[in-house]
Parts: C-alpha cells; structure tokens; sequence
C-alpha cells in the first residue's frame, strides 16, 4: 500500500481496542499520529512508546470527546505539535446493552455525547482545520442492521453516526475531504466482551460468514486503505467489515 508518509493522523480512542490497532497501522505506513484516549494515559504512552520504536512521531493527548472544548483543545495541540491535520479517525465509542425498560435518562444521554456529539463536533474542528485531500473515517457497528435485542441505544447512535457521513461527504467534498463510515461486526476488544457471557460470545462469532471473531487489526487494514491514496474515489461509503454477519 502506498506510503501515507508526511500525513498527521488523529485517532480519537487510540489507548485501547480497534483504536491502539488503527494507531499502529497507520505509523507503519508513516504517518505521524495523535494518540487521543479519556482516562487510560500510562495505555496510551505504551502506543506512543511503540510508534515511536517505528521511527515515527506520535504525541498522546488527553481529551473526552463528550465535551466540544476538549475536542477543540485536541486539534489545537496537534496543530502546534504537527501544523496540520489529514485524517481524523472517529473511533473513540461507548456500549451498553440494556431492555429499554432499565435505560436510565443518564446512560441515554452519555452514549449520545460520546458517540454522536464526540463524532460530529471532532468532524466540525476537521471541517475547519483539515488539509484540503483529507480523509475523516467514522465509526459505526453492523449491529445497526441485526435487531439485537438490548442494542436500542446503541445502535441508535452509530445510525446518527451513518447519517452524519452521508451528508458531511457531500458538504466537504468541495475542499475534497472524503468522509466515510467503517461498521465493524462483532471484533474482540474489552468493549466487545464487557456484559456478556461466552455463549453469547461463542453465537456472535459463529454468526460470521467465517465462524470467529474479528480481530483488531482487520478492522485497522481497511482504516488504512481509506486513509491511502488508492481510495481517493471512495466518499459517502459505509463499509462493512464483518466478515460476512450481515
Ligand atoms: N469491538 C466491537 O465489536 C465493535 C463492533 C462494532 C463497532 N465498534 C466500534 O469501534 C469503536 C472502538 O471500539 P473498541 O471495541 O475498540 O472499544 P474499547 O476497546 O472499549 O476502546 C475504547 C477506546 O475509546 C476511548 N474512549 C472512551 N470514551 C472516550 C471519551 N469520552 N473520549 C475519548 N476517548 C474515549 C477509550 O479511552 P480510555 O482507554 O482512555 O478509556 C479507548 O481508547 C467504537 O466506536 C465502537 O462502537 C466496535
């Protein structure tokens, strides 16, 4: 894959997860990278310690996308670290799986500030601040299609989240900034894990084409490409990388 060395890449939720992994792949092919996280800041200096290695920079940097001034403070310090922005990954996400009935007014509104809000106010500091060829990927689930009971809340967010791509990549394609969705299936993270049993585990999974889980970096592959020049025809795309579930 072509080099997307030179480019300045935020990941927001890089400390853990399909983020850690998105960070990673995207240094190996030379970018240099923001490692954003909430709360976890000794997880994200071990993925800026590792970009480092690669001989690539990296700086972590602290922000909960839940609040508007954070997210602005974000793009503030990568410009003064790095001068600039190319790709802004949206992937810092929440879950929770509950019976509307136990879906307190609390658990709604967090899923939404962190999900949604997070998402289309970083997608605003981006439509300000972002070099003209940039390339913002966000992040939805396949859940969105599969009527899982309990998924209510969730599944509500990453269909704002599908909503936001769609129109943002015709509103920003005139400075020619692609904007596309990623909707992983079920991928083994601590997100993925936290609330079930292994036999739902164990039923997810085999719901697959393939009969597994999928696993961080095939998630961080396609992130990659839509990152890469290869995919500068590819806007307003929802890509669904879910080893055939749905
Ligand atoms: N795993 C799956 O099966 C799956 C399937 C479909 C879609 N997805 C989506 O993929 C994305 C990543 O999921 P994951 O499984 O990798 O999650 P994860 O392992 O739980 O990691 C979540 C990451 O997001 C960060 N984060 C959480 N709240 C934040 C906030 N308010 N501000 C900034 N960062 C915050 C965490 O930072 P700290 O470490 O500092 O807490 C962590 O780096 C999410 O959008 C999720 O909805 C996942």
């Amino acid at each position: 894959m072509a080099s997307i060395a030179g480019k300045v890449a935020i990941i927001t939720g890089a400390s853990r997860g399909i983020g850690r992994a998105i960070a990673l792949k995207l240094a190996g092919n030379g970018a240099s990278i923001v490692v954003n996280y909430a709360g976890n800041a000794s997880k994200a200096q071990e993925v800026v310690a590792e970009i480092e290695q690669l001989g690539v920079q990296a700086i972590a940097i602290q922000a909960d996308v839940s609040q508007v001034a954070d997210i602005q403070r974000l793009f503030e310090q990568t410009l003064e670290r790095f001068g600039k922005v190319d790709i802004l990954v949206n992937n810092a996400g929440i879950a929770f799986y509950k019976p509307i009935t136990q879906v307190t007014e609390e658990d709604f509104d967090q899923i939404f500030a962190i999900n949604v809000k997070g998402t289309y106010f970083a997608c605003q500091q981006a439509a300000q601040h972002m070099a003209e060829g940039g390339r913002i990927i966000n992040f939805s689930s396949s859940t969105t299609v599969m009527m899982l009971p309990t998924y209510s809340a969730y599944v509500a967010t990453k269909g704002a989240v599908e909503q936001i791509t769609r129109v943002l990549a015709k509103e920003l394609g005139a400075k020619a900034i692609a904007v596309n969705v990623i909707s992983p299936g079920p991928t083994d993270t601590e997100l993925f894990r936290e609330g079930k049993t292994q036999e739902q585990i164990d039923r997810l999974a085999q719901m697959a084409a393939f009969g597994k889980l999928g696993e961080v970096q095939e998630i961080a592959d396609v992130v990659a490409f839509l990152a890469s020049d290869e995919a500068r025809w590819i806007t307003g795309q929802n890509i669904r990388v879910n080893g055939g579930i749905a």
